[in-house]
């Protein structure tokens, strides 16, 4: 019987300045998959293990079952998959677990396959996963994920490294709350105006220098969404403080990591991350909300296999 088991980690999406185009890989939390490769022809999402909730097991609507589907247009003729997933990311926390999951099944399944696929084609096919679960096809929680560190997202072609300081460590704090990405994606619906735009482009385009130059400074200047942050921010008990404890710690800059409800803060140093990280979850307790905190390495590995 050939089986391979992966781990993808968590990831933050958007970070902050980048949405649906920025990610960065998290050390810690994360999804396993364990694929075996059959002879049916067809995906079998088999078992979910470790999520409170029910999430689906047919292969088409499920994240890591579609992502395999995928995968399987390029193995060869009469191979199947079967999948087993445990996961380790809460579900509607912003932490890319639809994703990691996604990514872990085609990191196993791929070490099956007597000619592996190229990133190219596991990422498109990762995506497709994504969009089975959050109804959109994006790539910066899946792009962070298969590659680590931080990334962008394009929607065709590869995704592209970029560099982060050796100091960078970021501290990440998950309110038990649940918040769907559908429900936080339908909060940006409307227009927007151009000089907001502007303003957004500005901040990405300072972000970036910054973490090309490791300049604290332009990253201070650069971490701040203008466009989407505002108009989430409302689904969020205790957001406003929870942001401002991270910036009075010390932090770079704090936002929303991908659809929320965690939020997550840039920080010069482990020490300033787990002060940030404290100082957030007793925001978020004065707010009423239990919180789980996490500190990681700014360039956190990526998906790897653990166990063939
Ligand atoms: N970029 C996505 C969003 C991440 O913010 O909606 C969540 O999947």
């Amino acid at each position: 019987m050939k089986q391979a088991k992966a781990f993808a980690p968590a990831s933050v999406g958007n970070v902050a300045v980048g949405f649906d185009v920025l990610g960065q890989a998290l050390d810690g939390p994360g999804d396993t998959a364990t694929v075996t490769l059959m002879s049916s022809g067809v995906v079998v999402v088999k078992a979910i293990r470790g999520c409170p909730h029910a999430l689906p097991l047919e292969a088409a609507a499920n994240t890591a079952g579609r992502a395999l589907q995928s995968l399987l247009a390029h193995a060869p003729e009469g191979a199947g998959f079967e999948v087993e997933l445990d996961k380790g990311i809460a579900l509607g926390s912003g932490m890319g677990g639809s994703a990691a999951s996604a990514v872990a099944a085609l990191v196993a399944g791929n070490a099956l396959l007597p000619t592996p696929v190229s990133l190219s084609v596991l990422y498109q096919a990762a995506m497709d996963g994504e969009a089975a679960a959050s109804g959109s096809r994006h790539g910066d929680n899946v792009a962070p994920s298969l590659l680590g560190g931080l990334v962008i997202a394009p929607a065709e072609g590869e995704p592209v490294r970029v560099p982060v300081p050796s100091w960078l460590f970021v501290a990440l704090v998950h309110p038990h709350a649940v918040l769907e990405t559908k429900r936080a994606r339908a909060a940006l619906a409307g227009s927007y105006a151009l000089s907001e735009f502007v303003h957004q482009s500005e901040r990405l385009a300072v972000f970036l220098a910054g973490c090309h130059a490791a300049d604290a400074a332009l990253l201070r200047r650069g971490l701040e969404d203008v466009l989407v942050e505002p108009r989430r921010a409302p689904l969020i008990p205790g957001f406003a403080e929870v942001k401002a404890a991270a910036l009075r710690a010390g932090a770079l800059g704090a936002s929303i990591s991908g659809a929320g409800p965690s939020v997550f803060a840039w920080c010069e140093g482990r020490a300033q991350a787990q002060a940030a990280a404290d100082a957030m979850v007793a925001a978020f307790g004065a707010a009423g909300l239990k919180a789980d905190a996490f500190v990681s390495v700014g360039a956190a590995p990526g998906a790897r296999v653990v166990a063939r």
